[in-house]
C-alpha cells in the first residue's frame, strides 16, 4: 500500500486557490492514501467568529468534501483532509475521509488547541476507525497527539494506520509520534503545514513542518523539512501493524491491565 503526506503552505481564506493548487499537484502523486494537513484549504489562524462562519462548510454537502470526493474518485485514492465544519449553529475542526466510492466519514477534533477553543466546539464524533480494504484507518487531528488515549483508543479499535492532519506549532510532536506509533504498534502519518500566519495583530504562528510517516517499530519512514512544501509517498505493509507481539512473552495490547488504570 502506498501512503503519503502532503506538506503544504496554504494562504488563509483563499480556499479556491488552495484547492486548485492541490488538485493540480495530485496528478503527479501515485498513492493509495494521502493525508493533508488540518484546516488544509481554509488556513488556521481565525481572528473572528465571522471568519469561521464564512469559511466553515457542511459535511458531506459542502464544496470541499464534494471536490475532494471527486478528486479521490478520479485519482482512485483515499484522502484525509482537514476543514472547518459547520453543523447547524455548531462549528468543528474536522477531517473528512473520502475514497474512490465517495465520502466515507468525518472526525471532529476532540482536543482543541489554544484559540481554537474560541471558535470551535470539542468534537463529538468519537474516535472512529474505517476499514478501506487494504488497511483500517483511524483519524486524529493535531493536538490530539498530546493525549495518548486517542492513539491508544484508535489502536484498540483496530486501526493499522493513524492519519494525523496537523497544523503544528509546538516542537515536540514529531518526536512524540514515534512513541505514539511504537506504543501502539501502528503506522502514523502526520501531515503538517509550513509557513507563518500573523493575522489581525495576533501573535505570529510558525508552523513547524516535519511531517512524518512512522512505522509500528518507531522507524521514521519519511520526515519532511521544517520549511518547504512537499509531497512524500512510501510503501507500507499494513499487516505489520496487526502483529502486536513485542517478543514471545509480550503482546502490547493483551498485556494491558485496565483494572490498574481505573481511577
Ligand atoms: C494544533 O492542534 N493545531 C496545534
Amino acid at each position: 500500500m502506498r501512503v503519503g503526506y502532503l506538506q503544504s503552505h496554504p494562504e488563509f481564506g483563499a480556499v479556491q486557490r488552495n484547492i486548485d493548487q492541490f488538485a493540480s499537484q495530485l496528478g503527479d502523486v501515485d498513492c493509495d492514501l494521502l493525508v493533508l494537513p488540518e484546516l488544509a484549504f481554509s488556513g488556521y489562524q481565525f481572528a473572528t467568529m465571522e471568519e469561521v462562519l464564512a469559511l466553515a462548510e457542511p459535511v458531506p454537502d459542502g464544496p470541499t468534501t464534494r471536490v475532494c470526493a471527486d478528486l479521490a474518485r478520479r485519482h482512485r485514492l483515499h484522502l484525509v483532509v482537514g476543514l472547518p465544519e459547520r453543523d447547524g449553529g455548531t462549528y468543528y475542526n474536522s477531517a473528512i475521509l473520502v475514497g474512490p466510492s465517495g465520502f466515507l466519514g468525518c472526525y471532529r477534533k476532540t482536543h482543541l488547541f489554544f484559540e481554537e477553543t474560541l471558535f470551535f466546539s470539542p468534537g463529538d464524533s468519537g474516535l472512529r476507525v474505517w476499514d478501506i480494504g487494504p488497511a483500517r484507518l483511524g483519524v486524529m487531528i493535531c493536538f490530539d497527539w498530546y493525549y495518548p488515549e486517542v492513539a491508544r483508543t484508535l489502536a484498540l479499535r483496530g486501526a493499522d494506520v493513524v492519519c494525523h492532519p496537523s497544523n503544528l506549532v509546538l516542537p515536540w510532536c514529531p518526536d512524540a509520534m514515534v512513541t505514539r506509533s511504537l506504543e501502539n504498534r501502528v503506522f502514523s502519518i502526520t501531515a503538517n503545514r509550513v509557513g507563518r500566519e500573523a493575522r489581525a495583530g495576533k501573535p505570529p504562528l510558525t508552523f513547524i513542518g516535519a511531517s512524518s510517516i512512522i512505522a509500528p517499530d518507531g522507524t521514521a519512514l519519511a520526515r519532511a523539512s521544517a520549511a518547504d512544501p512537499e509531497c512524500t509517498v512510501v510503501e507500507i505493509d499494513p499487516a505489520a501493524a496487526r502483529d502486536k507481539s513485542l517478543n514471545p512473552y509480550n503482546h502490547i495490547l493483551h498485556d494491558r491491565r485496565p483494572q490498574s488504570y481505573a481511577l
